[in-house]
Formats: structure tokens, C-alpha cells, sequence
């Protein structure tokens, strides 16, 4: 039976990974030094004889045998990443060439998850693979997003020098439930706050857009890029544009209606859109979202109410 190695198993996206994996009845083994992720999921997997949890460091070396690697292990939330920039770089950099090594030892199967960070701040929307990204080395969120990209170099130079079979999804912003309400991402910020019945904060003047995509649907189009033989950078989220201040505005009216926004100076350089091209996904996996916003934030919301109950 094929071993998967779950970096950042205990995180948002990598808990609902790991959750697909073992319902689907794989073996995996969870890698993860619970700095942002969440050890309760634990009890649950360790009833299962075909899981296995590490505590460690991508940082660090480890004696473990798998086959495929699902390459997730990253503060992603801006509150974490920014907390020490300097450890997410070397996270970025440092850890994925240790995890790359460790693939390329016992010929795994390795898939990245990179970020839409890596277009910066580029204005060409949609944004597909194609576009060479606009970062400047002095924002604060460098380390994030140059982290992203040197990583996804490594990726790169492994498939061509040893040739590593080697896939980078480039995420775009995820959401649902298991995201941790005072993780500082945008619509758990903005539940939080209509759940406390506070006016919901908006960065800048709302008008930057987003495009947010339900979490089933980013595990699903990871399962299948691991399972295809497409060797480049690939978009995975959703297309539907929405600006902060509408989305502010419809989480308002789901749970508080309190139609009162409180506007912050924008403190760092944020990109003013996000929006993937779809074409090369849908064209090469199949693959497209399948909930849309208005569902995926009802069902976010009931989770973040049985959460705080
Ligand atoms: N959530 C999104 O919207 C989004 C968008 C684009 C890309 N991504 C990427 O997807 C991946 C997962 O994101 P997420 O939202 O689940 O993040 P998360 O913060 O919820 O989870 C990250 C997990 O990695 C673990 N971790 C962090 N540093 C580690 C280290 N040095 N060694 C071992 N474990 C470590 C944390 O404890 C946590 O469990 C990240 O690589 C992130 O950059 C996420």
C-alpha cells in the first residue's frame, strides 16, 4: 500500500487533505510541528491503525519512508507568516530543499503548494501561469511570497537534475471550515467579528478584490494534479472576483446586519486583485470549482457558530 508524507497535516488545508486521504483508505503520515495547526484533529486520525503523526520541523532531517509527499508545511496565514519573516523564508527555502531531498532519496512523488503570492502585485487579470509575477524584495510580505517562488525553483531544478516527479498547485485564497477563527485571513476575520456583533474591519477602502475558493474544491483539485502526469505550475481556486467591501457587506447580512464597516489604513503592500485564470486547469485536469461563495460562506459560518458554542 502506497505511504503518503502530509507536511503541515494539522494545518487548514492539509487536516481536510489528510481527512480525503484516509476516508479514501491511504496511509498517511502527518508531519507538522503544531506552530499554527491544530492538535485536536489527532484524536480523531489515531484511532485509524493506517496513521501515523510526526512531531517535527521541515527544517529538520526525518527517517520516514513514503511515497508519495504532499509538500504543505508553511505559516500561510499573514498574522504567522509576518510573526518571524525571517524563519518563514528559511521555512520556504531551507525546508522544502530538506523536503525535496528526502523525496529524491526513495524516488517519491512530490506535490507543492505554492501560492497565488507569487504574481505580486500584477495587474493582468485573470492571472494564469504564464505571468512572471511583480514582488519587490522590500515588502514585509517578501518572505512569503519570494519564499513561495524560490521554492517553487527547487521544485523545478529537482524534476530537471534528478528527475523528481514533482507538481506545484499555486493556491488562491482558500476558506471553510477548520480555518481558525483568529487566524487574521479575511472571512475568518470578518465571521469573527459579525459573530461578536462588532463592525467588521476593512483594509484600505475595500475596494481590492479577492476570489475565494471552497476548501472541498482545493482538495479535490490537489488529488487530482497528484494523480496526473502535468509537470508545470497550475492555478487552483475560484474565478468569481469579489471586493473586500462586498464581501465584508454579505457576511454582514448572513449573521449580524449591522451595515457598519470600519476602514484601517492598508499597512502593506496587498495586491489590488486576485483572480485566476482557470483555462490550463480545466483544460488539463478537468478540474473546476464546484461551490460557489454564497454556499461555501453558509456553511463556513455554521462551523465557526459550532465552534464558538
Ligand atoms: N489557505 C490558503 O488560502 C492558501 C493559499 C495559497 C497557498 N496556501 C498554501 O497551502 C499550504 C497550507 O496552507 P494552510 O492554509 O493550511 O496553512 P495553515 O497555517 O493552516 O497550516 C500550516 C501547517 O504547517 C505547519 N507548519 C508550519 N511551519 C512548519 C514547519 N517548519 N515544520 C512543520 N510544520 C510546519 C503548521 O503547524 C500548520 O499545521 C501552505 O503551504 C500555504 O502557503 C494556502
Amino acid at each position: 500500500m502506497k505511504k503518503n508524507l502530509v507536511t503541515g497535516g494539522l494545518g487548514f488545508i492539509g487536516s481536510h487533505l489528510i481527512d480525503r486521504l484516509i476516508n479514501s483508505g491511504e496511509y498517511v503520515i502527518c508531519l507538522d510541528d503544531i506552530s499554527s495547526g491544530d492538535k485536536r484533529y489527532l484524536a480523531k486520525w489515531e484511532k485509524n491503525p493506517k496513521f501515523r503523526f510526526v512531531k517535527g520541523n521541515v527544517l529538520d532531517n526525518h527517517k520516514i519512508k513514503f511515497d508519495n509527499l504532499w509538500h504543505l508545511a508553511c505559516p500561510a496565514s499573514p498574522k504567522d507568516y509576518l510573526s518571524d519573516p525571517i524563519l518563514t523564508a528559511r521555512i520556504n527555502f531551507e525546508g522544502t530543499l530538506n523536503i525535496l531531498n528526502m523525496a529524491k532519496d526513495q524516488k517519491a512523488k512530490v506535490l507543492y503548494t505554492s501560492s497565488s503570492e507569487v504574481y505580486g502585485e500584477c495587474e493582468k487579470m485573470p492571472q494564469d501561469e504564464n505571468f512572471l509575477g511583480l514582488i519587490r524584495t522590500t515588502s514585509p510580505r517578501s518572505c512569503y511570497a519570494h519564499g513561495k517562488r524560490i521554492a517553487e525553483t527547487l521544485c523545478f531544478d529537482f524534476q530537471r537534475k534528478y528527475n523528481l516527479e514533482v507538481k506545484v498547485a499555486r493556491i488562491f485564497n482558500t476558506y471553510g471550515p477548520g480555518l481558525k477563527l483568529k487566524d487574521g485571513r479575511v472571512i475568518s476575520n470578518f465571521i469573527n467579528q459579525a459573530l461578536n456583533q462588532i463592525p467588521l474591519s476593512i483594509r484600505g477602502d475595500g475596494n481590492q478584490t479577492r476570489s475565494f475558493c471552497f476548501i472541498s474544491d482545493i482538495v479535490d483539485g490537489l488529488i487530482l494534479l497528484m494523480d496526473s502526469d502535468f509537470k508545470y505550475p497550475i492555478n487552483l481556486g475560484n474565478s468569481y472576483e469579489i471586493s473586500i467591501l462586498n464581501l465584508a457587506k454579505l457576511i454582514d447580512k448572513k449573521i449580524f446586519s449591522n451595515k457598519q464597516f470600519y476602514f484601517e489604513e492598508s499597512t502593506f503592500y496587498e495586491p489590488k486583485r486576485r483572480c485566476p485564470s482557470l483555462a490550463l486547469v480545466g483544460d488539463v485536469l478537468k478540474w473546476k470549482p464546484k461551490v460557489n461563495l454564497n454556499e461555501g460562506l453558509n456553511l463556513t459560518i455554521e462551523s465557526f457558530k459550532n465552534e464558538n458554542s
